[in-house]
């Protein structure tokens, strides 16, 4: 039996600069990725670029062709704002936009959905030389590119997605210093974290203008749970929680920011003016929602920003040392629902890591545990649709083995593998599941469980 909406919509995700290589190919301009990767102060430690990656950009057509073959109905992939505007602003890259272009249309042909975010990390090199996301002036930029975007696309495309991640953009990015730009100051990620929510409802604006689909916000949350009911543990997981997930939902949801902000920034904190909040909570369509773990919070007087510490779980962990709690998926969609009202809600990425056995051409290539966590997820979807959240669709994060950021090609996420030496792509197991999960609307996962 599938609890599944007839129309459910399956598929998998990807992202611009994790799979396309070629970088600069065809007159795009860098991305602060490309800058990050190749930068000896900054770059990743293991060494490896975006150069070649996939190279989705020259294999797109046989990539469209594989996933037809795996019975998908939506491909989620991002655009690289610097291919379509080399300088960010300004001139439009012909070249690059028609790769978008082809893209799209080979997706329809193939029966495909597109589903396109705008902004999955790799921000044009010229706009950082300008600040980048610390500059004010950066929602303006995003709501130009996202505009040439929707003018060249939208009507084939019927679902747009702005920003990926928010909280990674700002942390990662700004805080922690370990993605692209690679600073580390808590003064920079409070103005920025800001200045991407501004930038989100200028491009919805943007698009209530030109557009005549859905647009939304891809939101990673991350359940935050207490390890023990002490006043102490309980405040720091409400803490964790403001910082990761309600820090961005709630201003594009709620047009509030929520109050443990104060405290947990201190004097980097300013509060957001009124206009500021009303730009960035414009009505959206649905929301996107990236899940792939929990954290379980003790309070902690050295943890920063007072945060409290994850507490490791005895329990099985993912290739990134993950938790794997598919629990926490379901109650994530309930307490979503609960906070921010009924907006439908598409499952934008949910998937693991982990070491997988060679690839053997007969047999495939078997990851029993990938495979186990993607049905024990998609369970988890199914139980919150049982209890009534307005789920539409679910993407599996990844397609294929890829550039998982500054971890390298070594962390492989994909029910597709890549061989980075030849780039052959070998459909794992967990593809082949997937497949008949799609083709039965879900109803495979109880034969799985039988
Ligand atoms: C998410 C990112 C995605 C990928 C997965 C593993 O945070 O959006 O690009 O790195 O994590």
């Amino acid at each position: 039996m599938s609890l599944f909406p007839p129309d459910f919509l399956w598929g998998a995700a990807t992202a611009a600069y994790q799979i396309e290589g070629s970088p600069l190919a065809d007159g795009a301009g860098a991305s602060i990725w490309h800058r990050f990767t190749h930068d000896p102060r900054l770059m990743i430690a293991t060494g490896d670029t975006g150069d070649v990656a996939c190279d989705h950009y020259g294999r797109m057509e046989e990539d469209v062709a594989l996933m037809k073959r795996l019975g998908l109905q939506a491909y989620r992939f991002s655009i690289s704002w610097s291919r379509v505007l080399p300088d960010g602003t300004g001139r439009v890259n012909q070249a690059g936009l028609d790769f978008y272009r082809r893209l799209v249309d080979r997706l329809l042909e193939a029966g495909i959905e597109p589903l396109p975010t705008l902004y999955h990390w790799d921000l044009p090199a010229a706009l950082d030389d300008l600040g980048g996301w610390l500059n004010r002036a950066s929602a303006e930029w995003f709501a130009e590119y996202a505009e040439v975007m929707f003018r060249a696309l939208d009507g084939k495309v019927k679902k747009w997605a702005t920003i990926n991640e928010p909280w990674v953009i700002a942390d990662g990015g700004y805080f922690t210093g370990v993605l692209a730009p690679g600073h580390r100051s808590i003064f920079e990620c409070a103005i920025v974290s800001r200045n991407l929510m501004r930038a989100h409802g200028r491009a919805v604006q943007a698009y209530r203008q030109c557009g005549a689909h859905e647009i939304g916000l891809v939101l990673n949350i991350e359940p935050k749970y207490p390890a023990s009911d002490s006043l102490e543990d309980l405040a720091a997981t409400a803490r964790a929680d403001a910082y990761m997930n309600r820090q961005y939902a709630d201003p594009a949801l709620l047009g509030t920011c929520p109050e443990e902000l104060r405290e947990i920034y201190g004097e980097a904190w300013d509060d957001w003016s009124p206009e500021d909040l009303a730009l960035a909570c414009q009505p959206l369509d649905f929301v996107g929602i990236n899940y792939y773990t929990r954290s379980v919070v003790r309070a902690s007087s050295t943890a920063w920003p007072l945060f409290g510490e994850r507490v490791v779980q005895d329990a099985p962990h993912t290739a990134t040392d993950w938790e794997v709690f598919p629990g926490g998926m379901t109650r994530t969609l309930l307490w979503f629902r609960q906070r921010y009202g009924d907006l439908p809600i598409y499952i934008m990425e949910n998937g693991a890591a982990f070491s997988d056995p060679a690839t053997s051409a007969a047999e495939g290539l078997p990851d029993s545990e990938r495979c186990q966590y993607l049905a024990e997820h998609i369970a988890a979807v199914r139980d919150a649709i049982a209890q009534g959240v307005d789920i539409r669709g679910y993407m599996v994060w990844s397609l294929f083995d890829n550039l998982e950021w500054a971890l390298g090609y070594a962390k492989r996420f994909g029910i597709v593998h890549v061989d980075f030496e030849t780039l052959e792509r070998t459909p794992k197991h967990s593809a082949k599941l997937y497949q008949r999960i799609i083709a039965s609307n879900g109803a495979e996962l109880d034969q799985a469980a039988a």
